[in-house]
């Protein structure tokens, strides 16, 4: 696997691939890599040549001080648990300055409303932060298709908007979201629970299977009091917000129409850490 750090040594190297007729396929992470990343460079693998996979954590997608100071990061693990699996050719871990030469400054997008859903209420600048590291690596990498989790339903979106509006000839592909054995969503932050708390955290995917099956039968009002009830229960869990949305529209719902798709979308506080996950509903 090859290591870079720097923007003219990663272009350098992957216009030779190009130029050769490789395809390159992308997955752009912050670290802390565990097997959710993995799935996303298995699938990258079926269908590039070169699948090349970034380590960065953006502060500009950090509203919080305290969050991104938090925030796992250990690269030389990053790159030993990717040398060992194998599944990534090239690694861009870049300097803060590879990404914003200019200073730590987002660009200001406008995602047709995308941005002022769910996590744009309670993260006021996120989805700038988010767009701004992924063009700037988009445009650096130039890949031919790009890979998100789902488990970040609502930034899966937002960049395919992206990609569309910008006209970058670049397929985008959502993964399913990648569970551990109790169901919780794997993520980078699980890192910052204790094992008590990674148990009792099985709770948010067990709520959002039941409200797959009360979406059958009882209104959204319903469902929206039963969740909160469940978490005002839990001990050291806070429910941040719980909502059923419109799939394409990412508007919330608050009642079910034909030829519609849904998502029940939550984020959670186990302690101090922000947990998220959603689920298409049937
Ligand atoms: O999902 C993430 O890990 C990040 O938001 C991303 C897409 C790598 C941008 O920093």
């Amino acid at each position: 696997m090859k290591v870079y750090h720097r923007k003219n040594d990663l272009e350098t190297y992957l216009e030779r691939q190009k130029e050769m007729g490789k395809k390159i396929g992308f997955a752009p992470t912050m670290g802390a890599l565990h097997e959710g990343h993995l799935s996303l460079y298995h699938e990258a693998k079926k269908v590039n040549d070169v699948v090349v996979s970034s380590v960065f954590v953006n502060p500009t997608q950090f509203n919080n001080a305290a969050d991104l100071e938090k925030y796992p990061r250990d690269v030389e693990n990053d790159i030993a648990v990717l040398r060992q699996s194998g599944a990534v050719d090239v690694l861009y871990a870049p300097t803060v300055s590879e990404i914003y030469p200019e200073g730590l400054k987002s660009k200001q997008y406008d995602f047709d409303g995308l941005e002022h859903e769910m996590e744009g209420k309670f993260r006021p600048g996120h989805f700038d932060g988010v767009g701004t590291v992924v063009e700037t690596l988009f445009r650096q990498v130039k890949p031919d298709h790009a890979y998100f989790g789902e488990k970040d339903y609502q930034q899966l979106a937002i960049i395919k908007k992206l990609t569309e509006k910008l006209n970058l000839p670049i397929q985008i592909h959502g993964v399913p979201i990648f569970r551990e054995r109790n169901g919780l969503a794997m993520s980078s932050r699980n890192q910052r629970l204790t094992e008590y708390q990674k148990d009792a955290a099985k709770i948010i995917y067990e709520t959002l299977q039941r409200t797959n099956e009360w979406f059958q039968t009882i209104s959204v009002t319903e469902i929206n009091n039963r969740v909160k009830e469940i978490f005002e229960k839990q001990d050291g869990m806070v429910l941040e917000y719980f909502e059923i949305s419109d799939e394409a529209t990412l508007k919330e719902t608050d009642s079910r129409h034909d030829n519609r798709s849904y998502r029940a979308f939550i984020v959670v506080f186990v302690g101090e850490v922000r947990l998220i996950d959603n689920l298409h509903l049937d």
